[in-house]
Order: structure tokens, then sequence, then C-alpha cells
């Protein structure tokens, strides 16, 4: 659809008949450490200066009326309601944040939203969680509340796993928060410390869409999850302080292999070396070794294919086209899997090239055409003027 923040306030305007703020979060893209997150382990994603938009204004009353201009549908909640289900449906994600908010103490005021977004639904570029954190802020801001950011990451993260069923870390929900232009963002999942990389500026982060999305793959995310809390479960037998896969080492895991299936194992193995990756990547970024971190996110894709198996034939040709272009240091797929985007890290003046020969390869190889651009990383959740 076509549309902007711009638009969005015009139409608001005219079919609600009042004045909104404009609140904006961005999509992501991971450039490495997937799965990682839910086990309490290492991420490095960056904002997207793709957003989803929430034109908001505070009502007298205590009713949500939330309008999606994608979905072409109006919905009416009281948020006073007890005990509110699931529709199964996108207004799951705004409402299950209100529900969250409330349950966490704050006391929203009724709240006229529209919303618009131009991060790709399906696309593996979190489109759920920049729809989260908008409506979040849009809704603390109109209740005049105080944002607390990582709060906020929290709350868009229950959302998910309690409202709408999704059982996602915080990767997501925390980078649409605090994401900032130009870098990228190590984040503890255990401690939720991070700190802030910059992205080389002699690189380009190149995004390329499969144009694919399996439709088992919230299913599989959830059973990798449970794959990998049943190798916790084991592993604990000979190691009895862990909590989580982050606090084996591959050495470990080595040792007490035999106390695994051989499906645990390898789901456990990615885990274990993707945490040690993505450590490795973010000190390489820092230091400008672009090489070093391309053959980590080259590892990191293996991984993914062979031990995590959340990749698809698309995606491992995708990987495969960009791998061989001169000027790639690396390019893996991001995102939680089975269809999606790929990250490639590219040199600057390689960028057109790139472009040029992953769609022409990829279109031979698949009949599809996928989207390329250059993600420029941008700020995380605020407010706009449009
Ligand atoms: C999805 C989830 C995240 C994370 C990634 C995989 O995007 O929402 O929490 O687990 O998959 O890294």
């Amino acid at each position: 659809m076509a549309g902007g923040p711009r638009q969005l306030v015009d139409t608001f305007r005219r079919e609600f008949n009042g004045e909104p703020h404009v609140y904006r979060a961005p999509g992501r893209v991971n450039l490495i450490g997937e799965h990682t997150d839910y086990n309490d382990g290492f991420v490095l994603p960056a904002a997207l200066e793709l957003a989803t938009y929430a034109a908001a204004s505070a009502r007298p009353d205590r009713r949500l009326r939330v309008r999606s201009l994608l979905m072409d549908e109006t919905l009416e909640f009281d948020l006073d309601e007890v005990d509110p289900k699931p529709r199964k449906d996108w207004s799951d994600y705004v409402r299950g944040v209100a529900v969250m908010l409330a349950r966490a103490g704050h006391r929203l005021a009724g709240v006229d939203m529209m919303l618009w977004s131009d991060v790709p639904v399906g696309g593996g570029l979190s489109s759920s969680a920049a729809l989260e954190v908008a409506v979040g802020y849009a809704l603390l801001s109109e209740s005049k509340l105080d944002v607390d950011l990582t709060a906020l990451a929290l709350t868009g993260q229950r959302a998910e796993n309690e409202f709408v069923g999704m059982r996602c870390g915080i990767m997501d929900q925390f980078i649409a928060c605090h994401g900032a232009a130009g870098h990228a963002l190590l984040l503890d999942c255990r401690s939720l410390d991070w700190r802030l990389v910059p992205i080389d500026p002699k690189a380009r982060l190149m995004i390329c869409n499969s144009m694919v999305r399996h439709s088992h793959a919230a299913g599989e995310y959830n059973s990798r999850r449970h794959d990998c809390e049943e190798g916790v479960r084991l592993l604990s037998k000979a190691l009895p302080g862990i909590k989580a896969l982050r606090d084996v080492s591959i050495d470990q895991l080595e040792r007490h292999a035999e106390l695994l299936s051989p499906v645990v194992y390898r789901r456990c193995r990615h885990i274990v070396t993707e945490n040690d990756r993505t450590v490795r990547a973010a000190d390489a970024l820092e230091a400008g070794d672009l090489a070093l971190f391309g053959r980590l996110m080259a590892e990191s894709h293996a991984s993914m294919r062979d031990d995590f198996e959340i990749t698809c034939s698309e995606i491992d040709v995708m990987v495969e086209i960009a791998s061989r272009i001169p000027g790639v240091f690396g390019a893996r797929m991001t995102g939680g899997g089975f269809g999606g985007c790929t990250i490639s890290l590219v040199e600057a003046s390689a960028v057109e090239g790139f472009k040029q020969g992953v769609a022409n390869a990829y279109r031979d190889a698949t009949g599809l055409d996928p989207t390329i651009f250059t993600c420029s990383p941008g700020a995380g959740v605020s407010t706009v003027r449009p």
C-alpha cells in the first residue's frame, strides 16, 4: 500500500476526526547471534530505517480504537474488560501490549490509534516487535506515563509470549527500543547489559529478501526452543549449576555429548558455538577486522543450516550466491528462519555489483525476484514529526 507517516496523519484526521501524535518503532536485522536470545546468550542486531508508525490521540473514555491501514480493518476494545482473549489476528499484538501494560500496573487512557508500516510482514525483519513497541510507546505517551525503554521491550516480549503465543526472546523488542543510528548493538540477553558497536564506514550491510516464508516457521521456532530446554535439562545431570545453554562451554558440551540425542546435541552445538561467534564478531567489528567478521557470518550460516536446521533451500542458495560475489566479506540468514532475509557484509565500492549479481543469479536459480537494499542502521523508538 502507498503511504507513509504523512498520509497516516491525513487519514487519521479524516477518519478519526482528531489531531494525532506520531510514534515510530523500527524493524531490525540481526548481524549474528541467532536463537541465542532465549538461551540467555548474545545477539548483535541493528535497527532499520523501515519502521511501524502509530498515529494516536487520547480519548476521554476507556476504549482503545485501532485501525490498521495495511489490514484495512478497525477494531475496538474495552480497556476494562476482565481477562480478554486473543482473536488470533494482527490485533493481538496491539491488545496484548495494552493488556501487559495494565498488568504491570499502568493506568492507560482510552486511545484512538491508526497504524502503518513499511517493515515487510513475514520478511524476518521483525515487523511484530516494531508493532508492539510502537503501540506500547504510543499508549504510555498518550496516557502521560513515563517510558522506560527496557521495561517497554520486556512488555512487548511478554505480550508476544503470553498473549500471541510465540515464545520469542528479547532481541527484537530490545533493539526496537534501544537502536542507534550507524550502530549495531551487542546485547547480553541474561543481564540485559549492552554496548553499541559502530558499523565500519568501509562496509555496507546488504539485506536480501528471499521472498519465501515457510508456513511452519512459528511451530518450528517453539520446537527449537523446546530442544534447547531439553538440552539444559539433560546436561544439568553432569553440570548441576547450569541454568541455560549460555552457561555451557564448547568443551563441556563435547565432554557430555553422550547425555543428548543426536538432534538435541546439534541444537545445543549451534547455540554454544553461536554465542562464542557473536562475542568474537562484535570485537572484530570494533577492531575493523571485516574479514574475520565475514568468516564468522559464514560459520553462523553453516551452523543454522546443519545443526539448528532453520534455513531452507532458497535461503541457502541466496547465501551461496552472495558469498561468491567479489567484495563480499560474508553472508548468512538473519532472523528466526525458514525463509525471510539474508544479510551480507559488503565492501562499500562493491554494492552495485552485489545487487545485480544476487538478483540475477537468484532469479535464475529460483524464479523469484528478491528485494535487495542497503541497511543504514537507524534509531530506536521515538515520537516523530511527520
Ligand atoms: C525471532 C525472535 C527473536 C529471536 C530470533 C532468532 O526474531 O523474535 O527473539 O529468537 O527469532 O534469533
